[in-house]
């Protein structure tokens, strides 16, 4: 029987997954494979919901958002008796290897099904959050930041128009990255995120001191992470006096079609772990440094740290007005 390459993505969906598994499914059938694409991730891979993709069953989606596999979050897949089982149905697909494209817990189930199902795995970064240790930038942050950002220039319209102050809170799970670029895209006078401590008082004096100068609106950029939006929100009305109301971006950040970085980043991964698969490696995860491709060993890339990014962070709160 040929061999074949699987691809599934999983955790949450992110504008560009699309691109990633047309790169994959192109690449492998390119280089003499037959492609499996698994249905809702790990759950699709323990009760077999497979699909023999060919190179015209990926025409058109590369500017689609959300992912035609459809994706799941599997928790039976943190127990060895699943991994084994899925390991049994790649090796009864005749698999060579499976390109796993989502976050981090994706990778550890990835990490898990090479080392005790020895299914060559390679991890690809697919999050809206880019809080994956070792690639610098994951497939779907651009376009969710681009999508944050044109919510957020049609919420200062309305806040303009009002004087109010609009609090937003974007998503990015327990991480600042959306959040903080965000915030000096859509020009916000303060930015809070889980990485960096925030002080009500310190902000609402903020916000007095540019009413004082003449600002009559503000936008205010708040990470899910931190929690408190809500309170946040209550905080800067009663210390300030000014209306404020909060907007809450939601799951719209996560849809969309992918920007040109997104297809490209995604593209050049989706290439790579086919290759990498090809060439005998296992266990690796693709990811970009200095905008070069590059793959490293999952768990060094688990246990890699990304340091927040206080320069950027710092120029933020420099410029607000
Ligand atoms: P998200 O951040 O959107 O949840 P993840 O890639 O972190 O995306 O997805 C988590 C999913 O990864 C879990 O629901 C599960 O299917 C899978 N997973 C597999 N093994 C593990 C593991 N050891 N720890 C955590 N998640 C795992
Ligand atoms: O990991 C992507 C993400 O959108 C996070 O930003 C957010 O915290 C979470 O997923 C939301 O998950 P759900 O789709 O389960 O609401």
């Amino acid at each position: 029987m040929q061999k074949a390459i699987g691809v599934l993505t999983s955790g949450g969906d992110a504008p560009g997954m699309n691109a990633a598994v047309r790169a994959v499914t192109r690449a492998a059938i390119n280089k003499g494979y037959r492609v499996i694409g698994i249905q809702r991730g790990y759950n699709g891979l323990l009760h077999g919901e497979c699909v023999e993709l060919s190179c015209r069953d990926v025409s058109d989606i590369i500017q689609r958002g959300g992912t035609i596999l459809y994706t799941a979050r599997c928790l039976e897949f943190k127990q060895e008796e699943y991994i084994l089982k899925a390991a049994e149905k790649c090796k009864s697909l005749n698999m060579e290897g499976l390109v796993v494209i989502g976050g981090d817990g994706s990778f550890r189930g990835a990490a898990d099904l090479s080392r005790l199902g020895n299914i060559r795995c390679i991890g690809l970064p697919g999050t809206i959050d880019n809080d994956i240790q070792c690639p610098e930038y994951t497939i779907g942050y651009d376009t969710a930041m681009n999508t944050a950002m044109e919510m957020i220039d049609k919420l200062r319209d309305t806040s303009q128009s009002h004087d109010r102050c609009s609090v937003v809170e974007v998503m990015g799970r327990n991480a600042g990255w959306i959040a903080l670029n965000v915030a000096i895209a859509s020009g916000a006078i303060a930015c809070i995120t889980p990485e960096m401590p925030y002080d009500m008082n310190a902000i609402a004096e903020k916000i007095k001191k540019a009413h004082e100068a003449q600002k009559e609106h503000f936008i205010v950029v708040v990470a899910e992470g931190v929690n408190n939006s809500e309170g946040i929100t209550k905080g800067i009305q009663e210390l300030t006096g000014i209306e404020t109301r909060l907007t809450v971006l939601g799951h719209v950040q996560r849809g969309g079609m992918p920007t040109l970085r997104d297809r490209v980043a995604a593209s050049q991964m989706g290439y790579r772990a086919v290759e990498l698969i090809d060439s005998g490696a296992t266990n690796r995860v693709v990811g970009m440094k200095d905008n070069k491709i590059i793959d490293v060993d999952i768990q060094e890339a688990l246990a890699m740290k990304k340091p927040f990014d206080t320069e950027l962070y710092r120029v933020c709160n420099e410029i607000t007005f």
